[in-house]
């Protein structure tokens, strides 16, 4: 039971400030004292909507008035580290939205100046901290499927949903000028979920981003690979496929296990109990248990009106306002913070690798026809269109 109040102050009345603010309303001992935008009219939406006493555009001036002892920022990426030393400067703790900066060069800059000042820092990993995830991670530390070898993850991301049709429609928008551009602002769900089983600090890291969709001028699609000493991830990134996933799969020694986190389902696949055919009959019996056992827990907590999509951000803010209260570490570390970060910079640098590769490839061909010859390969055909646009924008 937590005694004290914590005062709460949000910058950036965004897409994702709704979510944050309908999240901190959820913790009763946590109270939302101001929201800052340089969008006056977004600052005074967020604070009539969520009643929030304190509006403001000018971050200073809220610090000043109101106090809080930490802030939110739901800013665009390229903001997080000068909001984020601003604040820490003036003895703030911190909550950075995903990515955490735009590189690790940034994340190591913004984690010492928390240091100095004794501040908390975390960063919103907050599909870690989802009831399912949370179950999943129980039952793999449990020994469910032995030794983890290997961790696919999938995420689904719709152009056509309301954070991809601003990107699509917004030939200016904030997402489209960061390096890794639309992946950027979105791996880093599908890849938190591989690297919390895939320890390394340097991976190998093979992976290519390409679009698949001729009128959208910057790649949708990636796909990538990783190796550390013990465990391997696949990472999907699709933005043409439906239905949206959230999904991973954890391979081990003893059994493998899929987590739906949008479902909210855990299945799992466990070594044959039974030889040859009796096991075809056993393994369809099995599942169909596993599923009667989730359809009864999501049905109760249909019941008790407990499905929220955001719920792994309400936890992650319980366990960081609780830290801070309590003088405890943030649920999410430096080390890891920088780790993750460095992860994809190089995740990018692989696909601006393998980009430049195919970008030079399809000059010489040019230079050598003088036009590009019709590719009999399906996938490629498919692809041809989008890259043209592609390769006339890369230099
Ligand atoms: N956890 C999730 O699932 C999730 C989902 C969406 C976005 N995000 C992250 O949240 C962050 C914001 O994304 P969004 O889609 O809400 O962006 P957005 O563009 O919708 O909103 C950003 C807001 O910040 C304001 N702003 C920009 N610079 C500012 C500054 N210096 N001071 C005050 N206000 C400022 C803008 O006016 C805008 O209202 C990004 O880092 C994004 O990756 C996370």
């Amino acid at each position: 039971m937590i005694e004290k109040r914590i005062k709460i102050g949000l910058v950036g009345c965004g897409q994702i400030a709704d979510a944050h603010l309908q999240q901190i309303r959820r913790i009763p001992w946590a109270d939302p004292v101001a929201v800052c935008d340089l969008e006056p009219l977004l600052a005074r939406q967020a604070a009539e909507r969520f009643e929030i006493p304190g509006q403001f555009t000018d971050l200073d001036q809220m610090i000043e008035q109101t106090r809080p002892d930490v802030v939110h920022l739901t800013t665009p990426v390229g903001s997080h580290r000068p909001l984020a030393l601003q604040l820490l400067a003036a003895g703030v703790h911190v909550y950075v939205e995903k990515p955490f900066t735009v590189d690790a060069d940034e994340a190591r800059e913004v984690l010492a100046a928390a240091r100095q000042a004794g501040r908390l820092v975390c960063l919103g990993h907050d599909q870690l901290f989802d009831p399912a995830w949370l179950e999943c991670r129980r039952r793999v530390a449990a020994g469910a499927v032995g030794d983890v070898q290997h961790v696919e993850s999938v995420l689904g991301y719709p152009l056509d949903g309301p954070f991809g049709t601003q990107v699509v429609a917004n030939v200016d928008h904030w997402v489209r000028r960061l390096p890794g551009g639309l992946f950027q602002n979105t791996i880093s769900h599908p890849l938190y979920r591989i690297t919390e089983f895939l320890r390394d600090d340097e991976p190998e890291i093979q992976a290519a981003w390409f679009s698949r969709v001729p009128r959208i001028p910057f790649p949708t699609e990636l796909r990538a690979h990783l190796a550390g000493e013990q465990v391997t991830g696949s990472l999907l990134f699709m933005s043409t496929t439906k239905p949206c996933h959230r999904l991973t799969r954890i391979y081990g020694t003893d059994g493998s296990l899929e987590v739906n986190l949008t479902s909210q389902l855990i299945r799992t696949d466990q070594i044959d109990r039974y030889p040859g055919a009796i096991a075809r009959i056993e393994v369809p019996w099995r599942q169909v248990r596993e599923a009667s056992r989730n359809f009864r827990q999501n049905l109760l907590r249909f019941w008790r009106g407990d499905f929220h999509y955001f719920d792994g951000l309400k936890e992650m803010f319980r366990q960081f306002y609780q830290a801070i209260l309590e003088g405890g570490e943030s649920p999410v570390s430096g080390e890891e913070i920088v780790r993750v970060t460095a992860i994809m910079d190089r995740m990018f640098h692989a696909c601006q690798r393998e980009d430049d590769k195919r970008c030079d490839g399809r000059r010489q061909r040019r230079t050598t026809h003088s036009h590009i010859p019709e590719t009999e390969n399906a996938f490629e055909k498919r692809c041809d269109a989008a890259d043209e646009v592609l390769c006339e924008k890369s230099p």
